[in-house]
């Protein structure tokens, strides 16, 4: 009886641990850790007339700039690790995401105070490229790969961005 019933259990853990195993093996997944930051910008084309910034840019040309409570997200993709579950170690992410962005941009004036955003034209849009190339390899390092940021900069505007690939 006892052996009976060992033998069942073992058979069901194999089952599972197979299971589990073709899972992992098939399945891609995308995690995203949540990270935020408040900075200062100014919308401004030098090559342009006060006027025209000011018709093209309105109140984003302020010329004592404004600020946003952003939102970044930053998506990774992967084959969960057959021993973690994880595609990343979301703890990992997290320090990545701080020390190269919300270190860096947090509390500054992102058109004056931040080395990777010199001579960029600090717009979301723009925002989301310099942020993706300065993720792709700290991520890769942590064995991840990179496949999406998002920057919310108000509740009513955001932007994504997936390198050169496709949204999936
Ligand atoms: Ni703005």
């Amino acid at each position: 009886m006892f052996c009976s019933s060992y033998y069942h259990i073992s058979l069901t853990l194999h089952f599972l641990y197979w299971k589990a195993s073709i899972i992992s093996d098939l399945k891609t997944v995308y995690i995203t850790r949540r990270e935020t930051f408040n900075a200062a910008h100014k919308l401004w084309n030098e090559m342009w007339s006060a006027e025209k910034n000011e018709e093209v840019f309105g109140r984003c040309s302020n010329h004592n700039w404004h600020g946003h409570n952003f939102t970044l997200y930053v998506t990774v993709k992967g084959i969960p690790n057959p021993d973690t579950g994880f595609v990343i170690n979301l703890k990992d992410l997290s320090q990545i995401v701080k020390d190269e962005i919300v270190e860096v941009l947090d509390h500054k004036n992102l058109n004056l105070d931040v080395p990777f955003l010199k001579d960029i034209l600090p717009s979301t849009e723009n925002m989301v490229i310099c942020i993706w190339d300065r993720l792709v390899e700290p991520i890769r390092s942590s064995g991840g790969e990179i496949a999406k940021i998002k920057l919310v900069e108000t509740e009513n505007n955001y932007v994504e961005y997936w390198g050169d690939g496709e949204p999936f």
